[in-house]
């Protein structure tokens, strides 16, 4: 094919192939480089509506360029991670530095607050659910990938509402939960927060139901970060909480990424819960960017 005969990247439509039965497609045709038409951009939003995860392969693309993609969807957070900002690697404050690398460079030592903190990634959970805004979609870009292991998992909210019984489903439609990143590092014992950290981490009130706003589906809205549930005694809140969880994250609820250096997967936090899975991080960098968009008011404002 001639040069001349190469579609321009403005007239690209972009295809989407499912990767998994009740979520996530491949978005082939997009140069991630390139800014998206408004036509780009509205079937991308449209295929995240249905898939709720996308993933766009071999993307060389730079910290800018991530954000100029971004900001066609929503507002970029700034960046919410708490422990020791002062030894970050990044300059940039809405980009997410989800690596296992210090400021110099090198990995971080085994004992350090930030890999310690960087472990809570690893339990299931929605980006930013502790804000009273929460989180939009989150795009993460692969820089460098270790040899193995380092794969992210994605569960879908909405296909593991639609399977529970309905006296279940009325028994949770109402509730509330309280969410704070207390809560999520919590439970892997990390718990030597500063005072100035702990006066970020008040808990914040979140549906534990909510309706999908681009689908108009009812989804749960589980993440680790949660710590209690309005009305409810401690214990027995926490003990459904897993419950959810478990039933929620059922391998035919799951989607595995494996990554390869340049993939950029987007995700929706509205619907859908990930974590990062384990990998040898005291001896292989990994480099992964994020950059999270605020959904539009907290889920106690949003139509039922
Ligand atoms: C994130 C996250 C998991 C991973 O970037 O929000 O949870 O696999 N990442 O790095
Ligand atoms: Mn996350």
């Amino acid at each position: 094919m001639s040069a001349a005969l190469k579609a321009a990247p403005e007239a690209i439509v972009p295809r989407f192939t499912p990767l998994h039965p009740v979520l996530a497609a491949r978005c082939d045709g997009l140069d991630l480089r390139q800014p998206l038409t408004p036509a780009q951009a509205q079937a991308v939003e449209a295929a995240m509506d249905r898939f709720a995860v996308l993933v766009f392969r071999d993307q060389r693309i730079d910290d800018e360029q991530q954000l100029a993609f971004g900001r066609n969807f929503g507002a970029v957070e700034a960046v919410p991670s708490l422990v020791d900002q002062a030894r970050r690697r990044l300059p940039d404050n809405q980009v997410n530095d989800i690596s296992n690398l210090g400021a110099d460079g090198k990995l971080l030592a085994a004992d350090d607050r930030r890999r310690m903190y960087n472990l809570g990634n690893m339990l299931w959970h929605s980006d930013s659910s502790f804000k009273p805004t929460p989180a939009k979609y989150s795009m993460l870009h692969a820089r460098v990938i270790p040899p193995s292991g380092g794969e992210t998992e994605f569960a879908d909210m909405r296909a593991a509402w639609d399977a529970l019984p309905e006296a279940m489903q009325a028994q949770l439609r109402d509730l509330v939960a309280e969410h704070s990143l207390i809560y999520s590092r919590a439970q892997l014992g990390f718990d030597d927060f500063t005072p100035e950290e702990q006066a970020k981490c008040t808990p914040v009130p979140q549906r534990l139901v909510r309706r999908h706003m681009g689908s108009g589906r009812v989804g749960l809205y589980l993440a680790a970060h949660i710590g209690g549930i309005q009305g409810m005694p401690r214990p027995e809140a926490l003990m459904l909480v897993r419950e959810l969880t478990e039933f929620a994250t059922q391998r035919q609820f799951v989607y595995s990424h494996t990554w390869a250096v340049g993939d950029m997967v987007l995700w929706d936090n509205r619907c859908t819960m990930h974590r990062g899975r384990p990998y040898a991080d005291k001896t292989y960098p990994r480099d992964m960017r994020r950059v999270t968009l605020s959904d539009v008011s907290p889920t106690l404002e949003q139509p039922r």
